[in-house]
């Protein structure tokens, strides 16, 4: 089977990785790519948001399933455009991607379905926001409505922030029209999971629980990043926990989605917060988390060719899910500066036969140049967390390139829940 990869960064390269394994699979493209995943897929300068040119593409070269990874494209509806077509894909419909697409829409189907999440209020008028703010609890979280890379959500401490980031939004609209709404939102405490989940709409199988590491330092201070580190299993999400999630939150929004017209098929993700009230959900993603995938997919001991093409066909139920009784760590080596100012195009050397997702990369000749923010994510695997961490830590070590950063306490927390 020829297959498509839409996308091209670390998620990306865990996922063509994973389906590589897969006896069915002959051939991989990757749309657009990058230069690190030069050996495991044939890279094609085609941009992920290019949809009309994904769509031809996929015809010309008669293939015959399509991965659509990022967000963006799925929101833009590329999987309307290539089934549209006649081919096969994994990943949701426009008119169900709007999960991630917007928040207003999200917060409302949780509202009326009974969901629990934060409280919150939806404004499209700025002096009604601000107005609001004046006597809001604090701290608040502000968040647009639409996609804005991940950079969409801030969490106010006093007042005054709260009423710059919706000036911010709305009146200087940093985020274009994604600001056109915002979502004022209660601010929940506790440790947040990730689960990853395959749907058809009609069965929903979790995957392995993780735990991202959003900001760019240690002991989670600095910036928020598209994240630095992940683990899994998370350890605050209990099988006690799992079960709840299943029965208030997972299967409610598989079958709210249907009730509403906009069957989910693909890859579901909840972000959850384990408050004191129980679960809630911080943000559904129509799609595989970066960098939640580079721990999730190496823990997967069933074949993903196969649970993408039942979730395609609407027979998951069929499907074998089967997750190794193992945890693996991911940590991310970026450019140094990165989420902001940073230089790039060193040389990166690094072992072949290691699990070594590349996110920011481009070859020049035959070497292997930093292309990005995030260059890479390392993954080890092992029998418990500790022996993970271990490894995937001695790992970055045999990792070069000037300019290389990277937190080291990825896992610790996860550590210290443990005992
Ligand atoms: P996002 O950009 O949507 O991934 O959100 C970034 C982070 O903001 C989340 O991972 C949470 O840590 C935090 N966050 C979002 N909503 C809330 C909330 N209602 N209360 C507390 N923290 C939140
Ligand atoms: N790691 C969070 C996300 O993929 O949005």
């Amino acid at each position: 089977m020829k297959i498509m990869v839409v996308g091209g960064g670390g998620r990306e390269h865990a996922i063509i990785k994973k389906l590589k394994e897969s006896d069915k699979v002959s051939k991989i493209y990757a749309l657009p790519g990058n230069g690190g995943m030069a050996q495991d897929a044939e890279c094609i300068a085609i941009g992920a948001k290019e949809i009309d040119k994904i769509r031809d593409f996929a015809i010309n070269e008669k293939i015959d399933f399509a991965v659509v990874a990022p967000d963006d494209p799925l929101v833009l509806g590329a999987v309307d455009a290539l089934e549209g077509a006649g081919i096969p894909c994994f990943g949701p419909k426009a008119n169900a991607a709007i999960i991630e697409g917007s928040k207003v829409f999200s917060k409302n189907l949780m509202k009326k379905y009974n969901i629990p999440t934060a409280e919150y209020e939806v404004f499209s008028d700025l002096d009604a926001a601000l107005k609001y703010l004046e006597t809001a609890p604090i701290p608040t979280v502000i968040k647009a409505d639409g996609l804005a890379l991940g950079k969409g959500v801030i969490i106010a401490q006093t007042r005054e922030e709260a009423m710059d980031a919706v000036r911010s939004m709305m009146e200087d609209r940093i985020f274009g029209d994604s600001g056109n709404n915002v979502v004022i939102e209660e601010f929940l405490t506790g440790p947040e999971v990730s689960v990853l989940s395959f749907t058809d709409g009609e069965t929903v199988i979790p995957m392995v629980s993780s735990m991202d590491h959003k900001r760019a330092k240690d002991n989670d201070k600095g910036l928020n990043t598209g994240g630095m580190g992940t683990i899994a299993p998370n350890p605050y999400y209990t099988k006690a926990i799992a079960e709840e999630c299943m029965e208030k939150i997972f299967r409610p929004t598989v079958d709210a989605m249907n009730k509403e017209g906009r069957t989910f098929k693909g890859c579901l993700y909840f972000g959850l917060m384990l408050t004191e009230k129980g679960p809630k959900v911080i943000e559904y993603n129509c799609r595989f988390g970066d960098p939640e995938t580079q721990v999730v997919l190496p823990l997967l001991e069933s074949d993903l060719f196969e649970i993408m093409q039942h979730t395609a066909n609407g027979t998951l139920k069929d499907a074998e899910v089967k997750f190794a009784n193992k945890s693996a760590c991911c940590v991310v080596m970026a450019s140094d500066g990165y989420p902001q100012k940073y230089d790039s195009g060193f040389e990166i050397t690094m072992p072949a036969d290691k699990n070594i997702y590349v996110a920011g990369a481009k070859l020049d000749g035959e070497k292997l140049l930093t292309a990005g923010g995030r260059v890479l994510g390392v993954t080890e695997t092992g029998d418990t967390l500790k022996a993970a961490i271990d490894a995937a830590y001695t790992t970055v070590k045999s990792v070069k390139f000037d300019n290389a950063y990277y937190r080291n306490d990825i896992g610790q927390k996860a550590l210290a829940a443990l005992k």
